[in-house]
């Protein structure tokens, strides 16, 4: 672990607990959900204890710091990405409400018969199937950029999809959540440019592991959860671009979203508010905001070396133990913390369980990819995905871990 990391590890207690009878806890999830840091636990208990009150409706003390505290978060996220205008800043309840948001709140109004909608192979069910229920009450298809034998996308396809002209939206992931699959985002927006087709990029991997800078990569939308860069559950962001967010119906109607109501219509708040119904997870964008500032300080391109190291590290490791198949690129610079893989026919279950025995937490499954895992033709891999306080004894015992498997399953 490099110098200005050293200290990180003690800022998250849950690190320091034991699991199956005094194992020390080696938490290899990350891409499911991150452990919080002290500073975002402290925030958000500072909110219920001192200056608990709804946001936006009363003139009160309290209610002014609430507001204020909540506000502050848009500016600051504003900042970390690198977003001109914090009104384009919509707090969702994570990725999944995000891309929702677009498939119904632009979707509705703007997709008819015939349209063409272009996801990914790679991408994770909340990236498809919100586009699949759209195709299906409008009448047009969803189709999906390739992946080829590294799990790259095959670009030359989109360039086909291109070309039959009746495309209206592109949404990818940045970085898969099974493949570590970094993807060319700036390819794909020249693409998209050139012919005005809209684009959404679901960054919820990303944006917790790189430096992630949304005014360069163009898009018109852009979406990503608290929860995956040390923030709290329930609580995510989409950005949306001007000209996207004026042909958007609201999502949810209700409190806070609205500037008149009558008995039988209603006009709509400004932005962000218009898409922001009812009393906002207020204690959630506060804690957002420290993990935010956490992530800061440490920095994020220290983060991604610091993963890229780690990864880099377990791949050799792992590629020296016979029967281990890796799914995702070879070269470390395409690809993010996330390591999906196979270990002869043992199933994937059964490598997590024996590995848990140890007190290392990996996921097994689908990973709510079953596009790609019919495309990978496995049911299922097991997954070891790392974040800024992993080590690399950790890998070490994650390697002992899989070594035992090879006992267990009589591999060697
Ligand atoms: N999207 C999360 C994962 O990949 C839940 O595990």
């Amino acid at each position: 672990m490099q110098v200005s990391l050293l200290n990180i590890r003690k800022d998250f207690p849950i690190l320091s607990r034991t699991v199956r009878g005094g194992k020390p806890l080696i938490y290899l999830d990350n891409a499911a959900t991150t452990q919080k840091p002290n500073h975002v636990v402290d925030t958000i208990s500072d909110y219920y204890r001192n200056y608990n009150a709804n946001t936006h409706r009363a003139i009160y003390a309290l209610a002014e710091e609430a507001t204020e505290k909540y506000e502050s978060v848009r500016d600051r996220v504003a900042k970390f990405l690198n977003i001109q205008e914090r009104s384009h800043i919509i707090f969702v309840r994570g990725t999944t409400e995000g891309i929702n948001l677009v498939a119904y709140a632009w979707g509705r109004p703007n997709i008819t018969k015939g349209d063409v909608i272009v996801t990914t192979e790679y991408e994770h069910h909340s990236n498809i199937v919100p586009w699949q229920l759209l195709c299906k009450e409008k009448g047009a298809t969803l189709k999906y950029i390739p992946i080829d034998e590294q799990g790259r996308l095959m670009l030359d396809i989109l360039d086909g999809y291109i070309a039959e002209e009746n495309v209206k939206m592109v949404t990818f992931s940045l970085m898969s959540n099974v493949l570590g699959t970094i993807t060319n985002a700036h390819a794909i927006m020249s693409k998209c440019r050139k012919v005005q087709i809209p684009t959404l990029i679901d960054a919820a991997q990303a944006v917790p592991h790189m430096r992630v800078d949304v005014s360069s990569l163009g898009c018109d939308f852009f979406t990503f959860s608290g929860h995956k860069m040390m923030g709290p559950t329930g609580i995510g962001v989409l950005y949306a671009t001007q000209r996207m967010l004026d042909k958007m119906s609201p999502f949810h109607g209700g409190g806070d979203m609205i500037r008149e109501v009558h008995k039988q219509e209603s006009t709509w708040n400004d932005l962000p508010h218009k898409f922001e119904a009812g009393t906002p997870n207020i204690a959630d964008v506060i804690g957002l905001g420290a993990a935010v500032d956490y992530l800061e300080r440490i920095g994020m391109d220290n983060i991604r070396a610091h993963e890229m190291e780690l990864t880099s590290y377990a791949l050799n490791r792992m590629r020296q133990i016979p029967g281990i198949t890796i799914y995702g690129p070879t070269d470390i610079k395409e690809r993010g913390g996330v390591i999906s893989f196979n270990f002869a026919d043992v199933h994937p279950h059964d490598v997590a369980h024996i590995v848990d025995e140890e007190g290392i937490a990996i996921r097994s499954g689908h990973h709510c990819a079953q596009v790609l895992m019919e495309e990978l033709d496995v049911a299922a891999t097991s997954r070891a995905s790392f974040y800024v306080y992993n080590t690399k004894e950790e890998v070490d015992a994650l390697i002992d871990a899989l070594q035992k498997v090879a006992r267990v399953f009589k591999l060697e």
